[in-house]
């Protein structure tokens, strides 16, 4: 199969397309193969080495963590799906190696979700990482509900765009920063657009002015501080990406039922994944560089085999 693959830690420059051996399927395993495969911030973090002290990689590494496709064999023991099935999944490993810039990739039966029809390739693959981080803040860690005055950061980007629209659809009002360009679209979902910056709180407090009851930062950049101001005081507040600041984090994790749950309010189109731009599996790196330098529009960047 042709994979885009590492053999040392680096940037974009270090991918290179390989073909490699078909990946094996073991019991309770099925070979799926790649339709679409999405970027996260994490595949470039990982692979200029940050995660080094906590994750092993074996060289070479095919980098991605997320995948939609077909389910192409199963192996024993495997009643739950088919050939021929259509799949999603949250593909992370505990070591570096198998990824989905791939054509195919053997998973654990019990990661896959089924692809809701009206969902393309592209928006699939894009849900699973970002949206169970999206859960994981919006349900779990926060607990926004009815009443709550909400205030997302990062709005605009793959994760903020889905915790933003979880946020409302579980009864919150719901503010979301982001790029002036940006603001249609959000406005588009029933999300508030303020843009971000060093006046960010005042303008908050203009539009609320008894002040946010939560904020999840899905931007990193001090965005919590800048917006402190506008809190109430007794305010819960999380983040996803203050990476080495003192406020609480949350993290993706792996949860079967509640990607199923994502993927059915996508399938009544509740949910909206949007895809900010898509590039054939050989141009890993343009889309990589195209991630890096955040010039990219609303939504996910993804890889179309
Ligand atoms: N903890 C976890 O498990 C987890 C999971 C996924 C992602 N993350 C982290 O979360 C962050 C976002 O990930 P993503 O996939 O959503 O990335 P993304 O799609 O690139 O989105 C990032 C967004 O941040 C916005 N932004 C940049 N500077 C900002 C600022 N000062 N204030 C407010 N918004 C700002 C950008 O909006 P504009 O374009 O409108 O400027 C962009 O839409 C990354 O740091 C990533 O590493 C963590």
């Amino acid at each position: 199969m042709r994979a885009m693959t590492y053999r040392q830690y680096g940037g974009p420059e270090v991918l290179e397309l390989q073909t490699l051996p078909m990946p094996k399927v073991g019991q309770n395993s099925v070979l799926v193969r790649i339709c679409a495969a999405a970027l996260n911030p994490a595949d470039l973090a990982l692979q200029a080495g940050h995660g080094e002290p906590i994750m092993d990689a074996w060289f070479p590494v095919i980098p991605g963590w997320d995948m939609a496709g077909v389910v192409e064999a199963v192996g024993d023991g495997v009643g739950e799906f088919s050939p021929g099935d259509k799949v999603l999944a949250y593909v992370r490993q505990e070591v570096l190696h198998y990824g989905s810039y791939a054509e195919f990739i053997a998973v654990p039966v019990d990661v896959l979700v089924r692809k809701p029809p009206f969902l393309s390739w592209a928006q699939a693959a894009a849900l699973p990482l970002a949206g169970l981080t999206a859960h994981r803040a919006v349900a779990t860690a926060l607990d926004i509900g009815p009443g709550d005055t909400a205030l997302v950061h990062g709005a605009s980007g793959g994760v903020g765009v889905l915790a933003a629209q979880l946020a409302r659809l579980r009864g919150a009002t719901v503010f979301g920063t982001a790029s002036p360009g940006k603001h249609a679209f959000l406005a588009s979902l029933g999300i508030t657009p303020v843009a971000y910056g060093p006046d960010l709180a005042d303008e908050l407090l203009r539009l609320m002015p008894d002040g946010f009851d939560v904020a999840l930062d899905c931007a990193g950049k001090g965005a919590l501080s800048t917006a402190a101001g506008a809190m109430k005081p007794d305010a819960r507040v999380a983040s996803i990406a203050a990476f080495g600041e003192d406020v609480p984090m949350v993290y993706a994790r792996q949860d079967i039922r509640v990607l199923e749950e994502l993927a059915g309010l996508c399938g009544k189109h509740a949910l909206h994944v949007p895809i900010a731009a898509a590039f054939p599996l050989e141009e890993a790196a343009e889309a990589q560089r195209l991630l890096a330098n955040g010039a990219h529009g609303s939504g996910k960047i993804v890889l179309e085999m």
